[in-house]
């Protein structure tokens, strides 16, 4: 590690700017030993993570590679502790481990496990990690993972967290799938410079949404457009963050006046898991936010269309078979990258780029 967690108190860590937290996060050579939020992750780590995908891609297509990347981390078992619902992080980690050959453990429902006794977090992650080698985990609540990796930093059986969403804050891991789409969807046109992404729906309390919005700025020249209603606009935080980065950016409340300038747009359904009062999203006119036949008409011959999903009715069906949708690939391409992540985190990059099939 480069800089050691169990030296520092938790209380003085997450004071510190994510700039300074990220030596508490990597490996020596730069790549992630825990995955907790997307300010950790820099443009050279990015493109190691890329290639490394696209070789796992490739590697998995025969059988004998097939088996060779199942035999890598056979020796290793991963947690899958999610405490909030989820169809595609949980199912592509679960696959991304299959993949590495890696046997996985799941708690999905915290009433099934001793928390519903009262047993506090720490002590359930610690529970964890003494069965687990990797721990992937979703949480309602801001920085648990962040805590939770601070917390095994002091025990006698430290293992990496990977932060698999939390809060509102945070998505890493979706962050670097939507990367990893943006760039095999630009990849023969001129690659993901000079780019405009246009983002829509609940902005405020969509932590995709948050933690691309970071990501991208590792990318030249990209221009970030937020379309809201004026209630679930962007947050301050992340325009601070683009500011600082001097990040070209616009807020809007018209979706079809920015499509024509759009390079992806990717869209965002409403989050009304976190309204603080019933009710408060359905009386929020959501009506101009979504993307359909008209929408697409304005959109670029070469743009594309994403969405972390799930979605409701943001997007019509009837966008799904247009070449430009891309949210379904961008779905699949998280089990590629969570495996690609898996296997950097555990030290195995080298010996899937040098794999002779
Ligand atoms: N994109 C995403 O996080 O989907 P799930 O909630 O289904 O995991």
């Amino acid at each position: 590690m480069k800089k050691k967690m169990s030296e520092i108190s938790w209380d003085d860590f997450q004071r510190l700017p994510f700039v300074e937290k990220a030596p508490y996060l990597l490996q020596d050579d730069g790549a992630p030993y825990h995955t907790l939020f997307a300010q950790q992750f820099d443009y050279a780590v990015l493109e190691r993570l890329t290639v490394l995908t696209n070789c796992i891609r490739k590697i998995s297509k025969s059988r004998a590679g097939a088996d060779f990347l199942r035999s890598l981390i056979a020796d290793k078992r991963a947690m899958i502790y999610f405490s909030q619902p989820s169809s595609r992080t949980f199912l592509s980690f679960l696959s991304a481990c299959q993949i590495l050959g890696i046997q996985t453990g799941e708690v999905r429902d915290t009433s099934t496990s001793s928390e519903f006794k009262g047993e506090s977090h720490e002590d359930s992650v610690r529970t964890f990690s003494s069965y687990f080698d990797l721990i992937i985990m979703r949480s309602p609540e801001k920085s648990l993972a962040e805590k939770m990796s601070h917390a095994l930093s002091v025990s006698n059986r430290p293992v990496p967290i990977i932060n698999a969403g939390s809060g509102k804050d945070q998505h890493p891991t979706q962050a670097l799938l939507d990367i990893y789409t943006l760039l095999r969807s630009f990849e023969k046109k001129g690659g993901l410079k000079n780019r405009t992404i246009v983002f829509c729906g609940d902005l405020l309390r969509g932590r995709t949404v948050r933690s691309l919005s970071y990501l991208l700025t590792n990318y030249t020249n990209i221009t970030q457009i937020f379309v809201a209603p004026p209630q679930l606009q962007v947050g301050q935080d992340v325009l601070d963050i683009l500011s600082d980065h001097d990040v070209t950016y616009e807020l809007t409340d018209d979706l079809k006046s920015v499509l024509a300038q759009s390079d992806a747009v990717y869209m965002t359904r409403i989050q009304d898991e976190w309204d603080a009062s019933e009710g408060e999203s359905a009386g929020i006119d959501t009506s101009n936010f979504k993307f359909g036949a008209a929408e697409l008409a304005l959109l670029p011959a070469d743009g594309i269309i994403m969405h972390p999903l799930p979605r409701r009715d943001e997007i019509s069906i009837e966008v799904d078979n247009d070449p430009r949708a891309m949210f379904w690939r961008q779905m699949r391409n998280g089990m590629w990258i969570r495996s690609a992540l898996i296997a950097m985190t555990f030290g195995f990059e080298r010996e899937i780029l040098t794999y002779q099939g």
